[in-house]
């Protein structure tokens, strides 16, 4: 597991990609419709990079022995003055083939300790209602904070409610 800069990120672009690719063929909402072209995602994640070398966005990787990455998380900090003490956490992903072994877990817990570390005392995310996610939020002491209904459309097309969630850190 590794907190990767903006050079990373771009230089990994195509391995983070495979990963999204992955992610959303297996019909999980992450903002793209199935099936999301290889090189779609690796243009997406190289805005990333732009975003994480302009200290935006935070992102961790996790690689396997051959290269590949297997799971990945990012915190987007609001650039906004009245808003620093938050950030969003957005892409929890593991690939399909690396899930149910606790990379999840560890993807999440760093995150949140990078963010507390930091000076960020509150985290949110919103997560597809009834997803796999939930259960890690729940178990990781997230709070429910309410549903919005057709919020987003699912990789399949169809218009899903997504669930709120968000945590506070100790100062
Ligand atoms: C959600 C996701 C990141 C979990 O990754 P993972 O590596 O399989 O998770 P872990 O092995 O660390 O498991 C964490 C917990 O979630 C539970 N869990 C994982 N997958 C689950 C599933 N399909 N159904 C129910 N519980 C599940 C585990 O049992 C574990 O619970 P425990 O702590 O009580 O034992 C992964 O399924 C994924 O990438 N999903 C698609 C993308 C997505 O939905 N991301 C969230 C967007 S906000």
């Amino acid at each position: 597991m590794a907190r990767w800069n903006g050079a990373h990120v771009r230089a990994h672009a195509p391995q983070l990609a495979e990963l999204l690719a992955d992610t959303v063929d297996g019909g999980a909402s992450v903002g793209f419709l199935a099936p999301l072209a290889r090189a779609e995602a690796a243009a997406w994640w190289r805005e990333r990079a732009d975003a994480t070398a302009a200290g935006r966005l935070a992102v961790w990787a996790a690689v396997d022995d051959s290269g590949r990455v297997t799971g990945t998380v990012s915190l987007a900090h609001p650039d906004k003055p009245n808003s620093r003490h938050r950030a969003e956490l957005v892409k929890l992903m593991v690939h399909r083939t690396a899930r149910g072994r606790g990379l999840g877990r560890l993807l999440l817990a760093t995150a949140e300790e990078a963010a507390a570390a930091a000076g960020v005392t509150l985290l949110h995310l919103d997560t597809e209602t009834g997803s796999p996610a939930e259960h890690l939020y729940r178990a990781a002491g997230w709070t429910r904070a309410g549903v919005i209904p057709d919020y987003a459309l699912s990789p399949a097309g169809e218009l899903r409610p997504t669930t709120l969630y968000y945590k506070r850190l100790a100062e």
